[in-house]
């Protein structure tokens, strides 16, 4: 029998899952972890904790699904994008990731243009605008804000990536993350040299660049010893979350696009050539399918708004929930769901952590706008859930004017999951939603990379084929569907009313 493992290292926790040949789900674990917000819009982990929950939750996979080391052939690493892992000379961590969430760059963003020869020189070389999410930026901010600290460092890896090197001993990343760190020349699938140059960053920071399906290395003895695999174990190069993610969901042909609800909020779409948005709100980055791109809009705080509002503001609910074993996101929902559509008025906006798309701004942020004496908490769940899935509307608004024709919208994430939020999907984008026999995340994407590196499968198409199912689909109510319609209009110029009070608001904070 032979079994294939994915590994997210994700914000909110790493999850590991094993599946057999057939795409067959075996085992899953997950392992949560802090993330530290030094101030304001500041956002970093600590890699050592990715090590601890990667190592936790192999093991536990290899015990619940009693895996003989030799039939584990591969493994596919997946991640949240654009953190930055600085690494000195002995492959020690010099400081906390800073994370793709991170808002602290503005200043080396507008290096990174000047240096580059301006935005549009910028584009032509990477595909992308400089974004204070990416990971330039970051490398930027620790030679300008920690000098010290930019000296010690001699390497810098996406997360993922720094999982890779504790696995196999190997310096390498793959086309889909790479091109997040905006120094990918994302049309010919190689470093920048160009802009590297510009930057003045040498290219031996970096890992080799694979194809997400390539083998990258085997385990260590070390690594397999820990984790209960065999040195025989492949790790192939895997995908950033949301390429990852699209692959689980068979997101590998034209005219089907995905929307996630996960701590950020996506809506991707294959591209079969590289096609830019020129004014830089899409990113543009390359597919996990060998010679493929995409196109994806990103919403900071999707699922962390809501998570942010459990976590803040209702505590006692959530211990509550805990303790009745019930789960408090289900006792939120059921609240929103005996409101009506447009919340009586309320309006969220879900900029909790600054935008990227459709505002690539890092100094919006979070705002309930209309309440009344009438609003009850469930009013407010359901403004946050409206407000998150405006933001994918805006998201999908754009890549439609990109002259994409979305024959199918297949949703995903932790928010698919609730029925409620599936709905409201359906009747705010203003079209059928359809939902995945399995989602399991990127995790089952880069396990199904592994297959096909490990020659399972002939290519990411075939192993989609025969391992992803939609199962059922969820039409708009034309009721809701016209008060969304209405709603969305208002959203939209709320964020125009307040762009320059969130500007003053950050002064304040600062
Ligand atoms: C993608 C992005 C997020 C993270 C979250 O550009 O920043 O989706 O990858 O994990």
């Amino acid at each position: 029998m032979s079994v294939y493992l994915g590994i997210d290292i994700g914000t909110s926790g790493t999850k590991t899952l094993a599946i057999n040949a057939k795409g067959k789900i075996l085992a899953q674990a997950m392992e949560a972890y802090p993330c530290y917000h030094p101030k304001p819009l500041w956002s970093e982990q600590d890699p050592e904790d990715w090590w601890q929950a990667t190592v936790k939750t192999v093991r536990a996979v290899v015990k619940q699904a009693k895996l003989k080391p030799a039939n584990v052939r591969a493994i596919g690493l997946s991640g949240q994008m654009h953190g930055s892992v600085f690494l000195d000379k002995h492959n020690k961590v010099v400081r906390r990731a800073l994370l793709w969430n991170d808002q602290r760059t503005a200043a080396e963003c507008a290096e990174i243009e000047k240096r580059a020869g301006g935005r549009k020189r910028l584009i032509e070389m990477v595909a992308n605008p400089a974004l204070t999410g990416f990971t330039a930026p970051k490398i930027l901010w620790l030679r300008n804000s920690e000098p010290k600290n930019f000296e010690k460092t001699v390497k810098v890896l996406l997360p993922k990536d720094e999982i890779r090197r504790r696995l196999t001993g190997e310096f390498a990343t793959e086309v889909s993350d790479a091109s997040g760190m905006l120094l990918l020349d994302v049309v010919h699938r190689r470093w920048s040299k160009e802009l590297l140059g510009k930057l003045d960053l040498d290219v031996n920071m970096f890992g080799q660049v694979y194809e997400s399906e390539e083998v990258t290395g085997r385990l260590t003895s070390e690594a397999a010893k820990l984790l209960g695999l065999s040195t025989d174990c492949l790790v192939v190069g895997g995908a950033g979350d949301c390429a990852a993610g699209a692959v689980g969901n068979g997101i590998v042909k034209p005219g089907v696009l995905s929307t996630s609800i996960g701590t950020s909020g996506v809506v991707f779409v294959h591209a079969e050539t590289p096609q830019v948005d020129p004014l830089g709100r899409l990113h543009t980055f390359c597919h996990a399918v060998r010679g493929k791109w995409h196109m994806m809009g990103v919403t900071l705080a999707a699922g962390g708004s809501l998570q942010w509002f459990r976590n803040a503001v209702c505590q006692t609910l959530a211990s509550e929930a805990k303790r009745r074993k019930v789960d408090a996101y289900d006792v939120l929902t059921e609240e929103a769901a005996v409101t009506p559509p447009g919340a009586e008025g309320l309006f969220f906006l879900p900029y909790l952590a600054g935008e990227r798309t459709p505002h690539a701004n890092p100094n919006a942020r979070g705002a309930f706008v209309g309440l009344t004496l009438k609003h009850t908490r469930g009013h407010l769940v359901r403004a946050i859930m409206e407000g998150v899935t405006y933001s994918l509307r805006d998201c999908l608004a754009i890549i439609e004017e990109q002259g994409v024709a979305v024959k199918q919208i297949r949703a995903s994430g932790g928010g698919a999951r609730s029925a409620f939020w599936r709905q409201m999907q359906a009747d705010v984008l203003g079209k059928a939603v359809v939902s995945m026999a399995a989602d399991e995340g990127p995790g089952y994407g880069v396990a199904l990379l592994a297959a096909v590196g490990a020659g399972e499968f002939k290519n990411v198409a075939e192993a989609c084929e025969a391992t992803v199912k939609t199962v059922e689909q969820t039409k708009p109510v034309t009721a809701a569907r016209k008060v969304y319609d209405k709603g969305f209009g208002v959203y939209q110029e709320l964020y125009g009313v307040l762009k320059e009070e969130f500007k003053k608001i950050g002064l304040l904070s600062d």
